[in-house]
């Protein structure tokens, strides 16, 4: 049971200015366990993020019969089983937040051929499941599911997996990731249409670990992936860049808050993660991309951000996937530029960990900002006042929620307060403290 909630709040800061190290990428840090327990040998994992999510993804490996265990030094250890060669769990398993790690692992054990059963909390089981579960079907999985495809959920794994090619109807990274994770344990070829690129590090990592993996570009600009089903994966050393996903939320308060100058070390910039970079540059950010290198087969660099006066824009639905995770963090920066900002193509924020864009255009016009909603769109207005503030916003168990308006609460006439700082423990152990070593002023609190 989850304990007694502990309240923040975020004060108006001056400039903010320093160097810091974001936590390990999460989506990086969950394929990393899981292809190292479907691997034969050692797998270890340097920089992994040491998120809720994440520890609730090596709970369930260890579940299925992997080994997976930290090291003194911090590295994570694993010795898999082998493709095929988990193993039945005894109780359910409790996936708590994350829908990365839950749909991943339904993935997984689609194909092997015994009872899976995962839960979630009050958020993951609100979230359709049936996105992965109609791809798995064909492929000989059967569920057992609460209505509306949402959890409690009993994955029966295919005896004789059905490999298939299967065009995602909602561009998916989960979606993709589940079907192939499902193709390593079926003969023959798993073929995933993607409508729009999304992040590619399960292609990425599943190369590395030795499987035959192709990708090619179709000609209405989406990607066609092929996954030659039972390879023998080999145990791999993998290194975890920062996440770009966390870096946006001190990114965007340092373009804020006047007089800052901030840099992030080691994020990753795989393209199809930096859409949020690509529209703040457009707004006018100033934010210089240094030291640009490899880190375990993934482009990362060196994030310096100074504080700039930002301009409205329009960010294009075709954008959404590469920063799906970003526009929590985005509205907050829309409501300091001048002129309106519009993000078109929002349907999925509705399903994410809460419906983002209602949490968002709700919470903003609470703070004194002039924002519209539609079912797929918000415009927001900023620039002719700084915000009010002074709100108390119920995160809903959304780290990202609770991070975006701990961010505005930095930037705003007063302050702004969240219900729970435990949520963002989901993907962002430390946010306050991070935020605070770089001149925030994050404290326990509600303002009451
Ligand atoms: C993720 C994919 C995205 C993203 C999530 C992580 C992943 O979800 O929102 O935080 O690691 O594959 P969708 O696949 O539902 O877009």
């Amino acid at each position: 049971m989850a304990g007694p909630k502990s309240p923040l709040q975020s004060s108006p800061s001056g400039p903010l200015s320093g160097v810091a190290v974001v936590p390990g990428d999460k989506s990086i840090s969950h394929r990393a366990l899981i292809l190292g327990a479907l691997a034969v040998g050692e797998t270890r994992i340097t920089g992994l993020l040491e998120s809720d999510d994440v520890l609730a993804t090596a709970a369930a490996l260890r579940a299925l019969g992997a080994q997976v265990r930290r090291e003194d030094d911090g590295d994570w250890r694993i010795f898999g089983c082998g493709v095929g060669g988990l193993s039945e769990p005894s109780g359910v398993l409790d996936m708590g937040n994350s829908g990365t790690a839950v749909r991943l692992l339904m993935g997984v054990s689609a194909t092997l051929s015994f009872n899976t059963t995962f839960c979630g909390d009050a958020s993951l089981s609100k979230r359709p499941m049936e996105r992965v579960m109609t791809p798995l079907r064909q492929m000989g999985a059967q569920f057992t599911a609460r209505d509306g495809g949402r959890l409690p959920i009993t994955v029966s794994g295919a005896r004789a997996p059905i490999p298939i090619t299967y065009a995602l109807p909602v561009a998916s990274a989960q979606v993709k990731t589940a079907i192939l994770l499902a193709g390593l344990n079926t003969p023959g070829l798993t073929t995933v249409i993607e409508p729009e690129p999304t992040r590619d590090h399960s292609e990425r990592m599943l190369g590395h670990f030795g499987a035959e993996v192709t990708v090619e570009d179709t000609a209405d600009g989406g990607r066609r992936i092929t996954l030659s089903g039972q390879p023998e994966l080999t145990g791999h050393g993998v290194t975890v860049p920062g996440d770009f996903s966390s870096a946006a939320f001190p990114m965007v308060a340092a373009l804020l808050a006047p007089r800052s100058r901030v840099t992030l070390t080691t994020v990753g910039i795989n393209p199809l993660r930096t859409g949020l970079l690509e529209t703040l540059l457009e707004m006018g950010a100033s934010i210089g991309v240094e030291n640009r290198r490899t880190l375990g087969g993934e482009a990362v660099a060196d994030l310096v951000i100074e504080s700039s006066s930002l301009k409205g824009i329009t960010v294009p639905g075709a954008r959404a996937p590469s920063m799906i995770d970003e526009y929590p963090v985005l509205a907050v920066a829309a409501a300091f530029a001048d002129g309106e900002t519009r993000l078109e193509g929002l349907a999925e924020l509705r399903v994410k960990e809460s419906d983002r864009l209602a949490a968002m255009a709700r919470g903003l016009a609470q703070a004194g900002v002039d924002v519209t909603e539609t079912e797929d769109s918000l415009t927001i207005r900023g620039g002719a006042s700084k915000p009010r503030g002074g709100v108390h916003i119920e995160a809903d168990l959304d780290h990202r929620i609770a991070m975006a308006f701990l961010v505005l609460g930095a930037a705003t006439q007063q302050p702004i307060s969240i219900d729970d700082a435990a949520t963002m423990d989901s993907s962002f152990p430390g946010f306050a403290a991070l935020m605070n070593g770089l001149g925030a002023n994050i404290a326990p609190g509600n303002g009451a």
